[in-house]
């Protein structure tokens, strides 16, 4: 039997522009996935994903190409898309189980992705690298979702904290010591698929705007990625500031998190933001030590569920 994790992520700066050929920074969080695989001798691949509700799912190899429930479809689709590339056929137990919940936003479907096709690499001995893991869950996941930048799948399998261009153009790791990032769940599901289809919808309609927007981004993320190796929350704070700026204007913000985001400022944040699709999911915001425990309150105050993560987190590994 094989075992593997990876963390979850949590978008730092450039959301949406790096679906549009910007880059974005991305940290891992630890919160883990884990998967544990083995190989069967009959022709079935048996699921058993209790986080996900599902218990027993069988399908047959030849059915992997068939549409799948929805909560197995991450699994089934990896395990179709590593035989087809590979050439290799065998029936396999699968098991996973999140440390996360699905609903926190923080990217179990990429995670999900990378612990299985990790765990297939080492089951079927077939070398992988982190480059090869990338190009083959980001494929997984455009199969499934159609639109995104495959950020969260970097995250998982590189781990730390990555400045990333679209579809894994540019990835580099970034020297993040520590990230003094409070973050707050608004209790509000993200539909991130509608919200990528809906500035690909203002970006057709408004194409100057919407991309001198996105140029913008880009700039704030190459000073980001500056300001977070030396250590300037000051100026990290300030740039989390107008990078929402922009992402309030292309609408992808919310009542529900400019909530959140105006609570965490009052306290003494030194800015904050919105992290990933819009419309609810996360906010982050930074604020030295001092501050640390007014902001983290102000959120709670304000509705917010502080989530308390540790960023940076291991990639993908195996498990012993
Ligand atoms: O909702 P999340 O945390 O998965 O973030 C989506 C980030 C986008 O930039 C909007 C989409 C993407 O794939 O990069």
């Amino acid at each position: 039997m094989v075992k593997t994790s990876s963390p979850g992520k949590l978008m730092l700066f450039g959301d949406h522009s790096v679906v549009h050929g910007r880059p974005c920074i991305v940290t891992a969080v630890d919160y883990r996935m884990n998967a544990s695989l083995s190989e069967r001798r009959d022709d079935i691949i048996v699921l058993n994903a209790p986080d996900m509700n599902i218990e027993n799912y069988v399908s047959s190899i030849k059915d992997l190409e068939k549409p799948q429930p929805k909560q197995a479809r991450f699994v089934l689709t990896s395990v179709r898309n590593f035989f087809d590339k590979y050439g290799i056929r065998s029936g396999l137990d699968i098991e996973t189980k999140s440390e996360f919940r699905v609903e926190y936003g923080l990217g179990s479907s990429s995670a999900v992705t990378a612990s299985v096709l990790k765990g297939l690499s080492e089951l079927f001995d077939v070398r992988m690298s982190n480059k090869d893991l990338f190009d083959l869950s980001y494929k997984t996941i455009l199969d499934i979702q159609e639109v995104g930048s495959g950020f969260d799948a970097a995250a998982t399998i590189y781990g730390g904290s990555l400045y990333f261009v679209t579809g894994g153009r540019v990835i580099e790791p970034i020297k993040a010591k520590e990230l003094p990032i409070i973050v707050g769940h608004t209790g509000v599901k993200a539909d991130t698929s509608k919200m990528v289809k809906m500035v690909y919808q203002r970006l057709a309609e408004e194409p100057e705007r919407i991309n001198r927007n996105f140029d913008e981004s880009a700039k704030i993320v190459d000073r980001a990625r500056r300001g977070i190796e030396e250590g300037n929350w000051k100026e990290v704070g300030m740039l989390m500031d107008q990078n929402q700026v922009l992402l309030r204007e292309i609408g992808v913000s919310s009542d529900v998190l400019e909530n959140l985001i105006t609570a965490a400022k009052k306290a003494g944040a030194y800015g904050a933001k919105l992290a990933g699709a819009g419309g609810g999911d996360c906010m982050i915001s930074i604020a030295d030590k001092k501050n640390y425990e007014n902001v983290k309150n102000a959120i709670e105050d304000a509705g917010g569920k502080f989530i308390d993560v540790k960023l940076n987190a291991d990639g993908v590994r195996i498990e012993k």
